[in-house]
């Protein structure tokens, strides 16, 4: 047996470095590094007579008919996916704690009936899975289930049982022998995560790794996890809402546009097919201080309520606080509306929401954020017919906005009657609006036109 050898790796981005640094020579992050124990296999260095080498071909020689994708029953993840599960993809699934991603998981496990389906769970026991399938109140009788963290026998069981798609939760509660840091650890994860890969690319078994998120809201583990899998796919949102969002910010499959929307019930999670109706409070009584915005997710159009508090500012500093809404981009417009419009908002708290508890970034929401802003400063009710898509610039310019006609579209489906958007934006792109579309190039304009 030769000398155990060692390593320091960074926690952050995975760099190795023989010797302890301070800082991480590559990401930057201080004191990141770890002594793990690193086996080094003299094997490997020839090509082994078990790898198929693969010959160079020509590109239109290539079959692209190898994908088959598998349709899955949870249409939110079968759109994010890009349509599909690709058999022998290896898809990271990341989120906090908490967030519903175990819940997602299991769901799919257990409403995918044309699959056979292996849920290898490193977290829970016995008891709190089957306390959980009952309250999701499905039942496969193809889904079984592992409590497993030691990566050797799951491969020993996965050759005997030969799923179609595998579900690992967690991906930092598995260790492989080869490697004797502990569970979690950068080397850990990167053995296991190739190993399953392997796995993935010669059985053809869909494979979905639960992987945990840190502080910093990154992935743990390292970059190269995210280097390695065909798909990370991330579900978001505030825990103490019920609304959670599946993004991709890769997927070699598909587009990264794509949007998934869940709520969160007693009885799992629910696929909600049409966000806009949910995220627009259906009030009978209109109050001053909201406006709706009609913004995008990736390609997906969204209806959303914007609500703001302005008030004079009890103590000396006004104070400016959002919730879904970046506050730099609050004291932008701001300070926009006090500059160039002449509105005495410099000595107020202003206060911004984004219903439902989603976070966007959509630019096109500047609009209906100042009329939310200027409805409760003005006291004067926006009347809730209308919706607004436009960003402002710094001299108080509303430039135009991305697939305006697919938000004009939305919100005519929605039964808006009005719609506030750039005058900047081609008439072209706007084809028989079913509502009228009110055109406008300065904020003062936005002003006069909607309280006279
Ligand atoms: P979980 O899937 O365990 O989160 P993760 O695996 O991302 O850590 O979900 C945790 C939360 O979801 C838990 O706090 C309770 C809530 N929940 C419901 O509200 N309804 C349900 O049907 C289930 C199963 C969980
Ligand atoms: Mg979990």
């Amino acid at each position: 047996m030769s000398k155990i050898k060692t390593a320091f790796f960074c926690q952050n981005c995975g760099t190795q470095s023989p010797k302890w640094v301070g800082k991480c020579p590559s990401c930057g992050e201080w004191n990141t590094f770890v002594e793990e124990v690193v086996q080094k296999s003299t094997e490997g260095l020839k090509p082994s007579a078990s790898t198929r080498m693969s010959k160079p071909r020509l590109i239109s020689d290539l079959n692209a008919g190898d994908h088959q994708r598998i349709p899955i029953v949870d249409q939110e993840l079968h759109r994010v996916l890009g349509g599909g599960l690709v058999p022998g993809s290896l898809i990271l699934f990341g989120g906090e704690p908490g967030i519903g991603k175990s819940t997602l998981m299991l769901q799919l496990a257990l409403k995918q009936l044309n699959l056979s389906v292996l849920y290898v769970s490193g977290e829970e026991s016995e008891e709190q899975i089957k306390m959980r399938v009952e309250r999701l109140g499905f039942d496969n009788p193809r889904c079984l289930v592992l409590m497993e963290t030691a990566l050797e026998n799951i491969l020993l069981h996965l050759e005997d049982t030969q799923p179609d798609l595998l579900i690992i939760d967690s991906i930092q509660t598995l260790t492989s022998s080869g490697i004797e840091s502990s569970p979690g650890s950068v080397s850990q994860v990167r053995e296991c995560t190739t190993k399953l890969m392997k796995f993935a690319k010669e059985s053809g078994t869909a494979v979905f790794l639960i992987g945990h998120i840190t502080k910093e809201g990154t992935l743990a583990g390292p970059k190269v996890l995210e280097h390695m899998v065909d798909c990370v796919l991330q579900f978001e949102g505030d825990r103490h809402h019920i609304y959670r969002l599946l993004r991709t910010s890769k997927n070699r499959f598909g587009s990264t546009n794509e949007l998934g929307i869940y709520e969160m019930q007693g009885t799992g999670l629910r696929e909600v097919s049409n966000p806009s109706e949910i995220l627009i409070n259906a009030q009978s009584e209109q109050l001053s201080g909201t406006a709706i915005a009609a913004t995008m997710e990736g390609l997906r159009p969204l209806l959303v309520e914007i609500q703001a508090l302005a008030s004079t500012a009890v103590y000396g500093t006004p104070q400016r606080s959002t919730t879904g809404f970046d506050i730099r981009r609050l004291n932008m417009l701001l300070a926009v509306l006090e500059k160039r419009c002449g509105f005495r908002l410099g000595m107020k708290d202003v206060f911004l929401n984004i219903a439902g508890g989603i976070r966007l970034e959509d630019p096109a929401m500047d609009l209906a954020v100042i009329t939310a802003i200027l409805s409760s400063s003005e006291d004067l009710v926006v009347p809730s017919s209308i919706c607004f898509a436009g960003e402002v610039g710094l001299s108080g310019e509303i430039r135009p906005v991305t697939r305006i006609e697919q938000r004009v579209n939305e919100a005519a489906k929605l039964g808006f009657k009005e719609i506030y958007i750039s005058k900047f934006n081609k008439s072209s792109d706007i084809k028989n609006a079913e509502i009228k579309v009110h055109r406008i190039s300065k904020v003062e304009e936005l002003f006069s036109s909607l309280f006279g």
